[in-house]
């Protein structure tokens, strides 16, 4: 089962004081999502951005947003995120108690459900909480900060994780966060991933859209 998979630049790595123009050129390319990274400064030691910002960009942005809360407690903030233009809402599986609250909320709201699990998580402790998400997210690297090398251990994860949708006949997207880029794409596809999100492998280069077609072309083996 190897269609293309989808490419979602992650803005984290994007040049802030270029933003709109950034945004224009990747609704030209041929990203599918835009991978917005929000952190909190406690889950992850680091901070982005928040709500002015992810709103500004939805209304210029022609693709959807894939928002990926680095954040604790993100229940008190699923309505705003929905209000700011969020049309993927992937929590952390670490960060929630009451997961499967969590993601029915988001989907109540309107929007896809993701559930990301850090890498020293292993994929089997999310099997009764696979048949309630649209989207789960392997993170490849510890979560905080772009332009970190991909922990090869999550490609058995993935593969794992391709195993149990099998078995368990559900349909669920696959995506994979940090560390992706070309040397990889084809790789993690093969494995079963349907999203590669990249920061730096894409925005790093002189020409991200010229980068984003060719992670297209690498991911389905040309
Ligand atoms: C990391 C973020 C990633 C990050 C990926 O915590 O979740 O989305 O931007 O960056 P790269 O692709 O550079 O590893
Ligand atoms: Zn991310």
């Amino acid at each position: 089962m190897n269609k293309t998979p989808l490419i979602a630049p992650s803005f984290l790595s994007a040049d802030f004081l270029r933003l709109g123009e950034q945004i224009e050129m990747m609704n030209k390319s041929e990203a599918d999502w835009f991978h917005m990274d929000i952190m909190d400064g406690v889950f992850v030691p680091n901070i982005s951005f928040g709500f002015p910002i992810l709103k500004q960009i939805k209304a210029v942005a022609r693709k959807p947003l894939d928002v990926h809360l680095m954040i604790t407690q993100p229940d008190r903030y699923l309505e705003r995120f929905a209000a700011s233009g969020a049309d993927i809402l992937t929590v952390h599986y670490e960060a929630c108690t009451h997961l499967h609250r969590t993601v029915t909320t988001i989907r109540q709201l309107g929007l896809k459900a993701g559930v990301s699990i850090n890498p020293h998580i292993a994929v089997e402790l999310l099997q009764d909480i696979l048949p309630f998400v649209d989207l789960v997210l392997v993170m490849s690297v510890n979560p905080g900060f772009g332009g970190q090398k991909f922990i090869d251990q999550s490609l058995t994860k993935i593969r794992r994780l391709a195993h149990m949708r099998e078995v368990m006949g559900l349909d669920f997207l696959i995506e994979v966060d940090g560390g992706v880029g070309l040397h990889n794409a084809r790789t993690l596809t093969e494995a079963g991933v349907d999203v590669l999100v990249a920061g730096s492998a894409i925005f790093g280069t002189a020409d991200p859209a010229a980068t984003v077609a060719e992670m297209k072309r690498k991911a389905r083996g040309e």
